[in-house]
């Protein structure tokens, strides 16, 4: 069934109009975040080309449950989750950060396989990701209808804004709502929410509280893919705001708080140190043993995820869990 007219198969709305991916921000970003008397970098520029190898690395580490706790929920709960989404006809299936889409594909063959009128939209903020997705989707699952969206979340908001009143299934899958502040975490889904007309649904992976040394140690794994990760960010400055960073003399540090449940992630002077960056033509000291903060990964109670959910506009529908209850995958209906 074609309900759509022909489009292109990719849109990247994260690049200027002459093609230049958007360096000013970033450099506006490093220079806001290292001025601070506590020193921070933000998290969502782990993910240039080198970045998203180390996370795909990342995902496959005995350590980090996460990813292998998801596939499995949705593994074993895909008749029961599709079933929902379906239920009135045609839908966007939209995947906010949806990298390599290892996981969704789960629920893309289940779709396909079913016969279902959807198309699918994923998101990200690679666009090697996406022609990627785009290519591997075409030989695997030559059914499915694709439109990819390069583009930060604030900007996929935009695309869910011109579909607007057209019915749409988001996913949200992950632990990527992690990455924000409680306050930030509440605006972001109620941004969504404010995308979207009541019966269309949010299906939101959080990774749950459990043992905190299981949790560490899915941010400190013993191959040091983590810190490689982390450090990378350090790289990116220099090979695209001119920095000096060397990188031998910062170490990767995580950092877990059961009470707030919140995985934090550092990278911290080994000495004192200054560095230049040429794009911005400034100098930054480092004192010894001073630490950037990186990364936030928070970690839920089932109360809190289905309070965000309400505060947000939604109702909880149903809760997907895997066998040892460490990831969840909850279904909101926007209400
Ligand atoms: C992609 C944000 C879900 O926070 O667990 C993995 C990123 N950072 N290891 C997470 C990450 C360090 C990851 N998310």
């Amino acid at each position: 069934m074609i309900l759509n007219l022909p489009k292109a198969p990719m849109i990247d709305l994260s690049r200027n109009a002459d093609g230049s991916s958007d360096v000013r921000a970033f450099a506006r970003d490093v220079a806001e975040g290292l001025s601070r008397e506590q020193k921070r970098l933000p998290s969502r520029y782990f993910y240039d080309a080198a970045g998203s190898e180390l996370f795909r690395q990342i995902m496959e580490l005995p350590e980090y449950y996460l990813t292998r706790s998801e596939f499995e929920l949705l593994t074993q709960h895909r008749k029961n989750i599709t079933e929902h989404f379906t239920k009135e006809g045609f839908f966007h299936l939209i995947d906010l950060g949806a990298g390599d889409a290892f996981k969704t594909k789960i629920l893309l063959k289940e779709l396909s396989h079913q016969q279902h009128a959807f198309d699918y939209v994923p998101v990200d903020i690679s666009g090697d990701a996406m022609q990627q997705l785009t290519n591997s989707l075409q030989q695997e699952l030559p059914d499915v209808q694709v439109q990819a969206v390069v583009g930060e979340y604030a900007q996929a908001l935009e695309w869910l804004q011109v579909h607007k009143s057209e019915r749409k299934v988001v996913l949200f899958l992950g632990s990527n709502i992690g990455n924000f502040d409680a306050d930030e975490g509440l605006a972001f889904l109620s941004s969504i929410r404010g995308y979207l007309d009541k019966g269309d649904q949010l299906l939101m992976g959080v990774d749950l509280r459990k043992d905190p040394d299981t949790i560490l140690l899915a941010y400190d794994d013993s191959s040091g893919t983590t810190a490689a990760f982390n450090l990378n960010l350090l790289h990116r400055i220099n090979r695209e705001l001119g920095g000096n960073f060397d990188l031998e003399q910062f170490r990767h540090y995580a950092l877990y708080d059961p009470q707030e449940g919140v995985m934090r992630s550092f990278l911290i002077s080994q000495q004192q140190q200054q560095v230049y960056l040429r794009s911005l033509d400034r100098s930054y000291t480092f004192a010894a043993w001073e630490a950037v903060h990186t990364e936030n990964s928070r970690k839920y109670t089932m109360n809190q995820v289905q309070g965000l959910g309400q505060q947000s506009g939604f109702r909880t529908d149903t809760i997907f869990q895997d066998e040892r209850r460490y990831f969840a995958d909850v279904l909101f209906t926007a209400v």
